[in-house]
């Protein structure tokens, strides 16, 4: 790597960092506000950056869900006050949410759910008006579904008759085998996920309706029905809005 060069890492830290500031520089994260928070290693340091601004009294009375129990974990270590999105408080609307991506197409068509939190994280998505996503500069593809393997999530007992059906839409779908745990991932909603592959690129926003028809399925990784700002940070450190 030539020198001055960010990581995959730092990139995913300035793009949170920067997200989180510019979002309240422009008015569109703002004290009150019903936050939906993301999952994984991009969405971290934007959950931490946001506890910052409300310690420092520049965010106030902000009510968060979190999509996972990582995300959960975190918000009570950081002290910002978690509510189910079913909640008196949040009503099953959010004002914005923040998340990060696996892959993101030019016309910002997502796979999500490298960590298995794609349910939740979809249900907030959908149910925010405004969804920002934040990304490194390997995040940022051509083409969907050749690549990185799109998660779905399947009730355990239908696993063999969805992975027929998957099969039939051109997909090699895989099990998802838990890393430190003997047998496969199971997500925090107590089921199954299996990861597929296409031979060639597909149409994520026809396939995401596809695979949502077959029986067993809970949820698919294509977000193709919001229409994100990503702040995609690039390997000189700039981060774009996009
Ligand atoms: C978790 C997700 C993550 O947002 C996605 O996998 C990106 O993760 P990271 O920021 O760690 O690369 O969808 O289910």
């Amino acid at each position: 790597m030539p020198k001055n060069e960010c990581t995959l890492a730092e990139q995913k830290i300035l793009a949170a960092r920067h997200a989180v500031d510019d979002l309240i520089r422009r008015g569109e994260l703002r004290s009150n506000m019903k936050l939906g928070l993301g999952t994984g290693s991009t969405a971290m340091p934007a959950v931490a950056r946001i506890a910052e601004h409300i310690r420092e009294g520049n965010l106030t009375g902000i009510r968060a869900v979190a999509t996972s129990f990582q995300t959960t974990i975190a918000c009570e270590d950081l002290g910002i006050p978690v509510f189910s999105l079913n909640s008196k408080e949040i009503s099953g609307e959010l004002d914005l949410a923040i998340d990060g991506a696996d892959e993101i197409s030019p016309a910002k068509h997502l796979i999500k759910g490298g960590g298995a939190a794609l349910l939740l994280e979809k249900i907030v998505a959908y149910n925010s008006a405004l969804f920002v996503i934040v990304a490194d500069s390997s995040k940022r593809v051509t083409t969907l579904g050749t690549r990185f393997a799109l998660p779905v999530e399947v009730i355990s007992e239908a696993r063999v008759s969805v992975t027929r059906a998957l099969a039939s839409l051109g997909a090699q779908a895989l099990l998802r085998e838990g890393v430190r745990k003997a047998g496969p991932v199971v997500t925090d909603n107590g089921n199954l996920i299996l990861d597929c592959v296409w031979k060639e690129a597909v149409d994520a926003y026809q396939m995401e309706e596809a695979i949502n028809q077959i029986v067993g399925v809970v949820e698919n990784g294509f977000f193709t029905r919001t229409s994100p700002i990503v702040y995609a940070a690039a390997n000189t450190g700039i981060v774009e809005r996009v």
